[in-house]
């Protein structure tokens, strides 16, 4: 049996590796981390020839093919070379000095990576809510009617997308959407939302958030102005960001969006992002007379309109009122549309109905890009929208809706009266009730999350940090006795105050 010479044994005693068979890392894993962990380190230097690995094998109490595995893996990475006679070494020029020196080894253990101006505005805003735990409770804005969802039709169909699949689908789809799905959309937005549009002009894209992260990035450049509503989405307020563009808060009144003051704030503003048909989240229509201004404004400086219409579907009374997409003859309108509300926030699958000059444009970016959504599912959507269950559910959760509204209208109003002064609410699965001016609705919101009650303060919506407070009520996803039950839970908070 050959013996290991001195120098050998000097190198073994410098890889002092150990394997640990508690754990679940493979051997092999461990001594290959193991062993690149102490090259980088420079405990192992570069041109250093390693035990043999009969004798690693022996050392570390493992099979000789185990260690071989390892270094085969440091091998193929350029870590060690192997030569003929002179056995397997630390790849001589290996340059470990440039990630070993102190000063390296500092500027990688402690400083994080040189990011953006965009990343850097967002993580000035951090991650929202932190009131909010992972289960929802009442009344977590945002949530539709999961619970009556038809999950199993919906499965059915999502089989048969799979199993009829063709190899295009597999692939992928069309970049700008499953055919099918665009022009249900079409069929859709124009019946039910007054729009005028044909299939061509429809994008599908990964729900709203994707959908403004993409006209923005066709629309805006770094640093040019884009209105945004004062309070209002945060959604766009993080795509704004993300785009490093300038976000300049317009207020919003009971006629909707200022369209005067956005005016003498940036007159040269690139794009306004909007909710006309139901503000997010004070749940204002925009004024006829408001809508004509803001299309006349940007006809005349060729500025862009985002409308995003997420959930007018859901009037619970009256006639829907007509999409500001329809009363624009000049091309200014993106109409932003969204399945979260209408089927479920998962499905990840919006639309945005581009003006004709700007088909060839969203073609062309998408033609560079995958498409961004499961054309399974959009295959499925496309079904689900022709065979008439898209309609069906529509005119259901309508009713669930307004019923659900009207259920907590009357117990804020049989119970709250006097704290939350609720706005009318005839659309949709929010409203916002306001506080006596002057309370600090950050306060009422966490003492209401303390008893389980997860409203949302008013002011986490504004830009600026003045007006009045308020509370954001979801109750799209809770039941009629869950929303009385709820709303005497506050009442009980509200008093103790
Ligand atoms: C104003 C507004 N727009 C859009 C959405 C939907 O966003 P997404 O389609 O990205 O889920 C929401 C959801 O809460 C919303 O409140």
């Amino acid at each position: 049996m050959r013996t290991i010479g001195t120098d050998q044994k000097r190198t073994l005693a410098s890889l002092l590796l150990k394997v640990d068979r508690k754990t679940s890392a493979p051997l092999h894993a461990q001594i290959d981390q193991a062993l690149r962990a102490r090259i980088l380190s420079g405990a192992v230097r570069p041109g250093t020839r390693l035990p043999s690995s009969r004798s690693l094998a022996s050392e570390l109490g493992v099979a000789r093919t185990t260690v071989l595995q390892a270094l085969e893996a440091l091998q193929a990475e350029g870590y060690l070379v192997a030569a003929p006679r002179s056995g397997v070494r630390v790849a001589p020029e290996l340059p470990v000095e440039g990630l070993t020196s102190p000063p390296a080894r500092a500027a990688h253990a402690g400083s994080p990576p040189r990011l953006s101006a965009a990343a850097r505005a967002l993580a000035g805003l951090g991650t929202g809510a932190p009131r909010l735990g992972p289960a929802p409770r009442p009344f977590r804005p945002g949530l539709p009617a999961l619970d009556l969802f038809p999950v199993a039709l919906w499965s059915r169909l999502v089989g048969r997308a799979q199993s009829r699949a063709s190899a295009r689908l597999l692939e992928g789809g069309e970049p700008a959407g499953h055919p099918g799905l665009r022009r249900a959309i079409a069929e859709h937005v124009v019946a039910a939302r007054g729009a005028r549009c044909s299939p061509e002009q429809v994008f599908i894209t990964a729900g709203t958030q994707q959908a403004f992260e993409e006209v923005l990035r066709l629309v805006v450049d770094p640093g040019d102005s884009v209105w945004l509503e004062d309070p209002g989405y945060l959604g766009a307020q993080r795509a704004v960001l993300g785009a490093a563009a300038r976000g300049v808060p317009v207020p919003v009144d009971d006629e909707g969006l200022d369209v005067e003051a956005g005016i003498r704030r940036a007159p040269d503003a690139r794009l306004v992002i909007l909710a006309p048909s139901h503000q997010y989240p004070l749940g204002v229509t925009l004024s006829l007379a408001r809508r004509m201004a803001l299309l006349r404004w940007a006809a005349a400086e060729r500025a862009m309109i985002l409308e995003d219409d997420y959930d007018s579907e859901f009037r619970h009374r009256g006639r829907p009122l007509t999409a500001l997409q329809g009363l624009d003859d000049a091309g200014r309108v993106l109409y932003v549309g969204t399945f979260s509300k209408t089927m479920f926030p998962g499905l990840r699958l919006g639309y945005v109905v581009v003006p004709p000059t700007l088909v060839d444009v969203f073609g062309v970016a998408r033609a560079s890009l995958p498409a961004p959504a499961s054309a399974l599912e959009q295959a499925a959507l496309a079904t689900f929208m022709d065979e008439g269950h898209f309609a069906r559910h529509l005119r259901r959760m309508r009713g669930v809706y307004r019923e659900r509204a009207e259920v907590l209208l009357d117990a804020l109003h049989a119970r709250c009266a006097g704290v939350l002064e609720p706005r009318p609410c005839d659309t949709g699965m929010q409203l916002c009730a306001m506080l006596p001016a002057g309370t600090s609705d950050l306060a009422v919101a966490e003492r209401a999350a303390r008893v389980g009650v997860e409203a949302a303060a008013l002011s986490e919506y504004r830009l600026t940090r003045r007006g009045r407070g308020g509370l954001v009520f979801g109750f799209g996803a809770i039941r009629p006795p869950a929303i009385r039950t709820a709303v005497e839970t506050l009442q009980g908070a509200l008093e103790a105050a």
